[in-house]
């Protein structure tokens, strides 16, 4: 009997070994042995099946809801990874490969967001926030909030997919805003005298890549996929650890898996009708770093807002209904502010870690209003598809942080270089007065210049980056 004991206890104590190995990220071989030796008492310990089944039972459950649910703490601060640099060149150059592949009827469109949806002239009516009571020691009066004002802005609805796609297949919609007549000086050098600023959000709180070097995974397998007419393939992003093998569970990504299909959400509705976010963070002058979104609200009291249905099933239907709905009546969204609460776990590096309303409310800052009108002269003038937009477009109190911020500093540059050269259009900002044009010499670069060189920008980013929290 205590033999028997002894020997149970042996075993116990090897199936918590083995158990705690599979945590350790050994991948399938402690599994195999665990289903071995889960066999073997089960065919000569028949009064210990029952608590075995629960053993393994809640073992699954626990590592599901772990991978899949729980949320990891990430850091709250910023974290540069010592490869960045090097990264960020390959993104590049997989982006430059991801726009040749998708080219339409010889026109080179944007890597991310190709599929324009309409642009649309906007006015963005800046708040008196000077009597706000808030819970945070933060201070929203910073940069183009600094003073109720109103700016005109040129408003951009697209389709997330690197390939322009049918409306009604699942994807990422994005809102890219663009203010004009911006005083003060801008981050990007070379760029300062730009007189705007850039917010560009999609229609989900969080991402489902967390780092540079995840990134670059993901666009390498984008490319294989392209390449090989095979979209399935970027599905393996999920399942691989960075070397690449499918074999270590622990490694898997199901919980970024469960953020894109989230992200890809379906049915798709009226983009007038949606909440869109910033996913990302940015710094708000000194005083913290916060993430915007926009959310559907009525231009006057009692006026509703806009329907979500489409009424339609063409692969153009959100466009349709965009061109219909502006047609029919203005539109308007509160613009958001968010800020962090450093207590609550909103990390600025882990965009798939969402920053929940309740750990800190969103603060209507500004409102965007876009007035009734006809959006097919800039549509088919080719405007929208011209005009470039980036987080970086920003005055030194709004500078995006985070890695993938950092990441999307050379990526929309260097794009956006690549695809106007391509296209031979002109590189440049819409005027302050909101006249559709791009005023400016066509690029015409035999050799287009897919970025600068990076390495050297991403260190004057990052020691810049002292400088502009000390502002
Ligand atoms: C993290 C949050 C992100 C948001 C909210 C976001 C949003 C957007 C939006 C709305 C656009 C369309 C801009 C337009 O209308 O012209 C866009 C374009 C683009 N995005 Fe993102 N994006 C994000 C992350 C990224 C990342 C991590 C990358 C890759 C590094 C990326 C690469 C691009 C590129 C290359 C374009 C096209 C730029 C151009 O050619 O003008 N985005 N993004």
């Amino acid at each position: 009997m205590i033999q028997q004991r002894t020997f149970l206890a042996a075993k116990v104590a090897l199936l918590l070994l083995l158990f705690w190995l599979f945590l350790q990220n050994l991948g399938f071989i402690p599994v195999v042995l665990l289903i071995v030796v889960m066999w073997r008492w089960y065919r000569r310990f028949h009064a210990v099946r029952v608590s075995l089944w629960v053993v393994l039972i809640l073992a699954v459950g626990w590592l599901g809801f772990k991978s899949i649910v729980l949320p990891p703490k990430g850091p709250q601060g910023e974290l540069v990874a010592q490869d960045e640099d090097v990264w960020t060149s390959e993104i590049i150059a997989n982006g430059v490969s991801i726009v040749n592949l998708n080219r339409t009827q010889g026109v080179y469109h944007r890597d991310g967001h190709p599929k324009t949806l309409g642009c649309a002239l906007a006015t963005f009516t800046v708040k008196d926030l000077s009597n706000l009571e808030l819970s945070q020691p933060i201070s929203l009066q910073q940069g183009v909030f600094k003073t109720p004002r109103q700016y005109k802005a040129w408003v951009r609805f697209s389709g997330g997919s690197p390939q322009i796609q049918g409306d009604w297949k699942p994807d990422a919609r994005g809102v890219a805003i663009k203010l004009l007549g911006v005083d003060g000086d801008k981050l990007l050098p070379g760029m300062e005298k730009l007189r705007t600023q850039d917010f560009l959000m999609i229609n989900n709180p969080t991402f489902f890549v967390d780092n540079v070097a995840d990134y670059l995974a993901l666009t390498r397998l984008q490319v294989k996929g392209y390449q090989q007419n095979s979209a399935a393939l970027v599905f393996r992003y999920f399942f691989q650890d960075p070397s690449g093998s499918v074999w270590h569970p622990q490694a898997w990504k199901l919980r970024e898996m469960r953020e894109a299909i989230a992200l890809l959400g379906w049915p798709p509705k009226n983009v007038l009708a949606d909440r869109f976010y910033s996913m990302s963070a940015y710094t708000l002058g000194a005083t913290g770093y916060v993430k915007y979104s926009l959310r559907p609200a009525p231009c006057s009291e009692g006026e509703g807002t806009a329907s979500s249905w489409l009424w339609s099933f063409s692969g153009d239907a959100l466009r349709h209904r965009l061109q219909s709905s502006l047609k029919e009546g203005r539109a308007c969204f509160d613009f958001m502010i968010q800020p962090q609460n450093p207590e609550k776990n909103m990390p600025v590096e882990d965009l798939t870690i969402e920053w929940r309303e309740k750990d800190s409310a969103p603060i209507p800052v500004a409102r965007l209003e876009i007035p009734k009108q006809d959006i097919d002269p800039q549509l088919k003038s080719g405007f929208c598809e011209n005009l470039s937009y980036t987080p970086w477009h920003a005055l030194p109190e709004h500078r995006p942080v985070g890695g993938l911020n950092r990441l999307r500093r050379f990526v929309y540059e260097g794009i956006s270089n690549y695809r106007h050269c391509m296209n031979k259009t002109a590189l440049t900002e819409p005027p302050d007065d909101g006249s559709p044009v791009l005023p400016g010499n066509p690029c015409d670069a035999t050799q287009p210049a897919p970025a600068e060189e990076s390495s050297s920008l991403v260190s004057s980013v990052t020691s810049g980056k002292e400088k502009a929290l000390k502002q």
